[in-house]
């Protein structure tokens, strides 16, 4: 019987590691589980913890209002530090690429405890871009034991870094987590009717940005675009839940709020916000794992950033870099309304990042290799 703690702290890290903790708590004749929170934040995280039905064992609780880069790291080596010393793991897992991911397996290292990195090898090759993640994941690469990367593209950067001991091409667990909830939120009238105020034969677009090298003019030039975009196609409705970052509630209530055709609302809980993807014409945002959905569920994504880490989705048509320049925001969302061909051509489904059996691979690898 083998110890996993599994240290997480934010919404995306517990959305993709949701459908891994579960997959290895069924083996219960293989794995004791226990599960690390830092806290990294607070009700976008619970959010997720509720939908998915996932009890923490430790809650490191160091969420602040407007923290910083040292805070969070420092607080979380040192919480995740006590947790070690109880729980005495044989492994411990960490996701993608936030500060918590860093810090988790700085920690486990430093008791030389084994580290596994689920969605490894993701690089932009741009120390600053995105914002501390680059570097994040990078130096949690050099801490970790086993690699569990997404695509081969992934397992090729590690490789190229001279990573080349048990690096595995698993697909994402966000593409687990998001076919399963797709499937549950589809038809169940209660989604629709908590967006009571679209009107879902209208267009709708779904945006959401908190990347922390937008912040200041960058965020500035993107609510500029989507204040063109509300008065030029007064028909379309433009959804926004804003993240609870005060960088990004200051700019977009300055700038966007009392128009009535955009709507800007708390963070969704995650099934209401698969499912308004799923109705969604396309998608403008900075995330990581939204570019990773939308290709799923046939939607284009406009990326608002220079350079991204996810070229899959560019390479196969459905996503595009757009920057931070209310212009071309502005001229490529004008395309995808107005163009029927163009729009076509970007809305194919497509899988780049999984087919949704990353959890059952993950498990099987870690069975042979813990
Ligand atoms: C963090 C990650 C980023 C990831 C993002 C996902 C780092 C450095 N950043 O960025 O990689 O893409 O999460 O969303 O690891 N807040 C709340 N309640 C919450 C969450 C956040 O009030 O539930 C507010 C707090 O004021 C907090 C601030 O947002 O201080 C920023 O949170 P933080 O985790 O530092 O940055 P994110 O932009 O969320
Ligand atoms: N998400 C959510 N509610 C929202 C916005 C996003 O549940 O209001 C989900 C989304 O489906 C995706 C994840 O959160 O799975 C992405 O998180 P975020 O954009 O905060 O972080 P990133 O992926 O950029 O690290």
């Amino acid at each position: 019987m083998k110890k996993l703690l599994f240290v997480f702290g934010t919404r995306p890290e517990a959305i993709k590691m949701a459908p891994l903790i579960h997959a290895c708590a069924t083996r219960k004749d293989l794995f004791d589980v226990k599960v690390c929170l830092t806290g990294q934040h607070r009700e976008m995280l619970q959010q997720v913890m509720a939908f998915f039905e996932i009890e923490a064992d430790y809650n490191i609780d160091l969420m602040r209002p407007n923290q910083t880069l040292y805070d969070i790291t420092a607080n979380a080596l040192k919480g995740i530090e006590g947790v070690l010393n109880e729980t005495q793991p044989d492994l411990v897992l960490v996701q993608g690429d936030t500060t918590t991911a860093f810090a988790g397996a700085l920690s486990a290292f430093y008791k030389r405890v084994k580290v596994a990195h689920i969605e490894a090898g993701l690089r932009s090759h741009n120390k600053y871009a995105p914002y501390p993640e680059e570097a994040n994941r990078k130096m949690a690469a050099v801490l970790t034991d086993l690699h569990f990367a997404p695509t081969p593209a992934a397992a090729e950067n590690l490789l190229n870094e001279g990573i080349k001991e048990n690096v595995f091409v698993t697909g994402n667990t966000v593409i687990d987590a998001l076919l399963w909830g797709v499937k549950k939120v589809r038809d169940d009238k209660k989604y629709a009717e908590s967006f009571g105020y679209l009107d879902v034969e209208k267009k709708i677009i779904l945006v959401t940005g908190h990347r922390r090298e937008n912040f200041g003019q960058p965020f500035e030039n993107i609510c500029n675009a989507l204040a063109e975009l509300s008065d030029k196609y007064p028909a379309v409705q433009i959804v926004y839940p804003v993240h609870l970052n005060p960088n990004v509630q200051e700019v977009v209530n300055r700038k966007l709020s009392g128009r009535e055709n955009i709507f800007l609302v708390a963070p969704l809980e995650y099934p209401n916000l698969i499912w308004l993807m799923d109705k969604c014409y396309f998608v403008i945002t900075d995330s990581g794992g939204i570019q990773e959905e939308a290709p799923s569920l046939g939607k284009p994504v406009l990326v608002m950033r220079e350079v991204t880490e996810r070229m899959e989705g560019v390479e196969a048509g459905t996503a595009m870099l757009v920057g931070t320049d209310t212009d071309k925001i502005i001229t490529e969302a004008t395309r995808l309304l107005e163009d029927e061909i163009a729009y076509r051509q970007m809305s194919q489904a497509v899988n780049p990042y999984g087919t949704g059996n990353t959890a059952q691979e993950i498990v099987s690898l870690l069975s042979k290799h813990v």
